[in-house]
């Protein structure tokens, strides 16, 4: 008799529950410097939560050929007239892709390569989105509603979040008359 088991991982509310599971924080705090607008920044409250992502890590880091999948959960909100955002990064192993896809309310995929030219693609429940390797990616709440999305990466990705942290992406996603704008710096 062939044995049947219980999934290893599920959903419980909004979080991912099991072995492996890893959820991370980042307050708007952590997220100082990625903003254009210094001053209203500075005025805002550094501890309010901006974005949680629960992940599941099946394989230890590094390990060719596993897969990664993680769920993030970005509130909506502006810093100035810009979008509350993720960090973004490269791929340490820069030739790895990444998939993503919208879960609920509305967003925006920020994509730059490495040769410095950005374009971006509008994420809603259902879109699916292939960041293909040497492609930095970041993703933005452009509703006012939770933005939530999932994402499936090879355990031997890794993050260089230092490139994106001393240079940024080229463009910004800024509000202009109430509409996303992607504005070149
Ligand atoms: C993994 C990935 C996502 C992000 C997450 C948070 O490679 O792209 O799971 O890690 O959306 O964004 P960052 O990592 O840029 O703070
Ligand atoms: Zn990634």
């Amino acid at each position: 008799n062939m044995e049947i088991v219980f999934p290893r991982l599920f959903f419980a509310g909004n979080r991912l529950l099991g072995e492996r599971v890893e959820n991370v924080s980042r307050t708007l705090g952590d997220l100082r410097g990625i903003f254009a607008d210094v001053d209203a920044f500075s005025r805002m409250p550094q501890n309010i939560l901006a974005y949680e992502v629960s992940s599941f890590l099946p394989e230890q880091e590094g390990t060719p050929g596993g897969l990664y999948f993680g769920i993030t959960y970005l509130h909506p909100g502006k810093v100035g007239n810009e979008y509350f955002m993720t960090k973004g990064h490269f791929h340490a192993n820069i030739d790895r892709a990444e998939f993503y896809w919208g879960l609920e309310g509305e967003g925006m995929l920020i994509l730059m390569d490495q040769l410095r030219r950005v374009w971006a693609e509008r994420v809603f429940p259902g879109s699916l989105h292939y960041i293909p390797g040497g492609v930095a990616h970041r993703m933005a709440n452009t509703g006012n509603t939770l933005f939530s999305f999932a994402a499936c990466w090879p355990s031997d990705a890794g993050h260089n979040y230092r490139e994106i942290a001393d240079h940024g992406f080229a463009a910004r996603l800024l509000e202009v008359d109430g509409k996303p704008q992607l504005i070149g710096v």
